[in-house]
């Protein structure tokens, strides 16, 4: 036999047993990590592992550690990206115990966004304080200006706007400016951060990320800062962000590169703990943008974090 047909019968063997398959859609759905996933199917940490390890020698699934936990996604091209699709298509949507996994992960992601949300409201007053703990704002802010270029935007979209600080660092370079949060408590701070730069075509709206409602390609610089590793599928949000940027427009994103400073879980509602670049390039690309830069900036106090500035475009029409 071939290697090619060799590799479908291991990619078969691996997918044909129940709580594999399980695996499958659950992780379909987005990354999971391996404890969320013995919650939602029920079943213990080394059971589930050896399932996943099983996936991975299949070549089913990606495993990627970040920090104390270990994630799992599902290989996103190729024969085996196709092999699955085709395989869960085929499952019967009003299974019970599909169903049942499904709602627990309603249940995992909604108990998340609860955990978020309830964070993001306690903390929007003194917001600007806990934001530039680890980094100096300064440097980065800077970059980010360099990076955006000197415009003038004719539409500036900023995803999970928190505060407001990218919008009055890059509202004056820009004719219109929209700000995105999920937080009530971080709009209403924002409202006043953009009343007192003078911004008077800003607008803030409540609205996810995930989601925007936004029209495609309606704006010509698109950002992100510090948001991606809060949420629970960061490739969807570069997906949705990407949807916005209209041709020849910029899709900025600020976040953390890999590091290892676990209480960010604990004490800041971090569910990664920054993203490599390969990953993050290969996210842009999936969404029809061309990374043109990735900076880093390592921190002054030594706490070991990076932050990166990632650059993407999307080709003139
Ligand atoms: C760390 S703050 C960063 C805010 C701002 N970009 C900054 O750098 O100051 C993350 C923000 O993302 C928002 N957020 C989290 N999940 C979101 C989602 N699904 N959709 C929109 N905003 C979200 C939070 O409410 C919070 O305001």
């Amino acid at each position: 036999m071939s290697l090619a047909s060799k590799q479908v019968v291991d990619a078969l063997r691996a997918a044909g047993e129940p709580t594999r398959l399980r695996i499958l859609a659950l992780l379909a759905r987005e990354e999971l990590a391996v404890l969320e996933l013995c919650r939602v199917l029920d079943q213990s940490q080394p059971r589930v592992s050896r399932h996943l390890k099983l996936l991975a020698e299949a070549g089913l699934v990606e495993r990627f550690p970040d920090g104390a936990w270990v994630f799992y996604r599902l290989v996103s091209m190729g024969q085996a990206a196709e092999l699955i699709s085709e395989v869960l298509s085929r499952l019967d949507a009003s299974d019970a115990v599909l169903s049942r996994d499904s709602d627990r992960l309603t249940a995992v992601r909604a108990e998340r966004a609860t955990e978020a949300g309830e964070y993001f409201a306690r903390n929007a007053a003194r917001w600007d304080e806990i934001r530039s703990l680890y980094v100096s704002e300064a440097d980065v802010e800077a970059k980010i200006l360099d990076a955006a270029g000197p415009g003038p935007f004719r539409r500036l979209v900023d995803l999970g706007s928190g505060t407001g600080r990218m919008l009055t660092l890059l509202g004056p370079r820009s004719e219109t400016a929209l700000g995105l949060d999920l937080s009530q408590q971080m709009l209403n701070v924002a409202r006043s951060h953009v009343a007192d730069a003078g911004l008077a075509r800003c607008e803030l709206r409540h609205g996810d990320i995930f989601g925007t409602r936004l029209p495609d390609a309606s704006a010509d610089l698109v950002v992100i800062h510090q948001v991606l590793h809060y949420l629970s599928d960061p490739a969807a949000a570069v997906g949705e962000a990407a949807r916005v940027v209209a041709p020849g427009g910029r899709l900025i994103i600020v976040d953390f590169a890999p590091h290892r400073l676990e209480f960010l879980r604990e004490q800041h509602n971090h569910r990664r703990l920054g993203f490599t670049e390969l990953e993050m390039t290969r996210w842009l690309a999936d969404a029809g943008l061309a990374t043109t830069a990735a900076q880093a900036l390592p921190s002054a106090d030594g706490q070991g974090l990076t932050v990166k500035i990632w650059t993407a475009e999307r080709s003139a029409a």
